[in-house]
């Protein structure tokens, strides 16, 4: 397989001077500049490995699924489903988020709890029973049968198939996954989106969280996001839900009938129910929304918003009914549709010609791995 360059975003030139505006309202630590995602310099030929791992099922224990399934690149890297699905006999209880510009995030996942490097969330993603449930060793063996893989390896500088290079490989990958294109980046915003805007830092109060290039703070909070039922009713999930809570030590977890969120972080009480404020590109290729997938539209996401976000006793304070016109609503719409770049279903992105089957090795007396 070639090793294509991993074309970097496009940044427009054009950047309205509005748009660099810092958030007048925010705390001033907070505050940070809206404008286009940087791009993360990475190194092609790493970079074009870890697509490859990327799209491989052999990365998971029973070869049934990749990263990619869960991870597509026409959906941002989303699945479109509420809960995410998960390995044989598991199933999520989570909504799958996008990966675009995940190089860029504080602490992944809906929770939070990996806060230190994409290291150990594709660690995670790897060898956690309910993602690809993956005996690391029998990944680098499966690795080191493919002449592809060996080949890849060596080009990027990672000599024999191993596991830190496959880790460190799928992370390039990530990191190459930047936002590009959206109207918001290249200014042909509508007046309404503008408009938009304007209530997004004002009157309608989202960027106290959503703010920054990838709008977001890293921080979780609870806007009260109601319960997905399913993860209840389902015995695959909760099953899934429980494994997990009793690995992130919540007592009682054989009980709990609610996503504790942030809780598994640092076990206070005023952690729960609050969850990452999710970055706002590419919204209109990751329906549905929140961490369970109860909000199936951005229409319906404004309405939460509009009504003071759901009902929970840790809701954050700055959460309150904003009386919004119709005409105001489809603003806000108009503004969050205009976070969306190009597709990712593009060469740089997509498997391409991806093929898992080796090629037949001619004259394999005198092969040498
Ligand atoms: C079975 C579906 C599934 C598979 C397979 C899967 N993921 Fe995920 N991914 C998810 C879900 C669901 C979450 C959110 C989990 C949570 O919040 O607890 C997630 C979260 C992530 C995140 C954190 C994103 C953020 O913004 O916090 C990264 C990075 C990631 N996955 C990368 C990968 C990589 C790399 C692979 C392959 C090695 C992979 N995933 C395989 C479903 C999947
Ligand atoms: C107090 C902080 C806070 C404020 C203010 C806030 N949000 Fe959010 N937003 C969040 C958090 C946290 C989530 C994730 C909740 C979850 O997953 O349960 C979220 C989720 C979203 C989502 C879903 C994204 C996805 O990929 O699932 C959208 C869209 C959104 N917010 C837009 C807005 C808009 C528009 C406003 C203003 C009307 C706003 N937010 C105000 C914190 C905030």
């Amino acid at each position: 397989m070639s090793t294509k360059t991993i074309r970097r975003s496009r940044l427009s030139a054009a950047v309205a001077p509005a748009m660099l505006a810092v958030v007048a309202m925010v705390q001033p630590a907070l505050a940070e500049e809206f404008g286009p995602v940087k791009p993360i310099e990475v190194k092609k030929e790493l970079a074009a490995l870890g697509k490859r791992l990327f799209y491989d099922t052999r990365l998971s224990g029973d070869t049934s699924l990749a990263c990619a399934s869960c991870h597509q690149p026409d959906k941002a890297f989303t699945d479109g489903l509420p809960l995410s699905a998960a390995y044989t006999g598991s199933a999520h209880f989570r909504n799958t988020p996008t990966l675009a510009n995940v190089g860029h995030r504080a602490a992944w996942f809906h929770d939070g709890r990996l806060g230190t490097n994409l290291n150990d969330v594709t660690r995670e993603s790897i060898t956690e029973t309910y993602f690809m449930n993956m005996d690391m060793r029998i990944m680098q063996e499966r690795l080191k049968q493919d002449p592809v893989y060996i080949k890849m390896f060596a080009d990027a500088g990672k000599g024999e198939p191993s596991n830190g290079g496959a880790r460190s490989a799928i992370q390039e990958f990530l990191k190459s996954i930047t936002s590009s294109g959206a109207p918001f980046d290249t200014g042909d915003l509508s007046a309404s989106a503008k408009a938009g805007f304007e209530l997004f830092k004002g009157k309608a109060g989202c960027a106290a969280c959503h703010t920054g290039p990838r709008f977001t703070d890293d921080t979780p909070h609870n806007t009260g996001v109601a319960e997905n039922p399913a993860i209840w009713s389902d015995p695959d999930r909760h099953v899934t839900f429980v494994t997990y809570a009793k690995f992130m030590g919540v007592e009682n977890y054989m009980n709990v009938r609610r996503d504790l969120g942030a809780f598994v972080r640092d076990h206070k009480q005023e952690s729960s129910g609050a969850f990452m404020t999710p970055s706002l590109r590419e919204l209109t290729y990751t329906a549905p929304y929140m961490h369970n997938g109860t909000i199936a539209s951005l229409e319906a996401v404004v309405e939460f918003y509009n009504r003071g976000g759901g009902n929970s006793a840790n809701k954050d304070k700055r959460l309150h009914p904003l009386d919004l016109t119709g005409e105001e609503k489809v603003n806000l719409v108009d503004f969050l549709k205009s976070l969306s770049g190009n597709s990712f279903d593009v060469p740089d992105y997509n498997p391409g010609e991806f093929d898992t089957e080796p090629p037949v090795i001619a004259d394999w007396r005198n092969q040498k791995n």
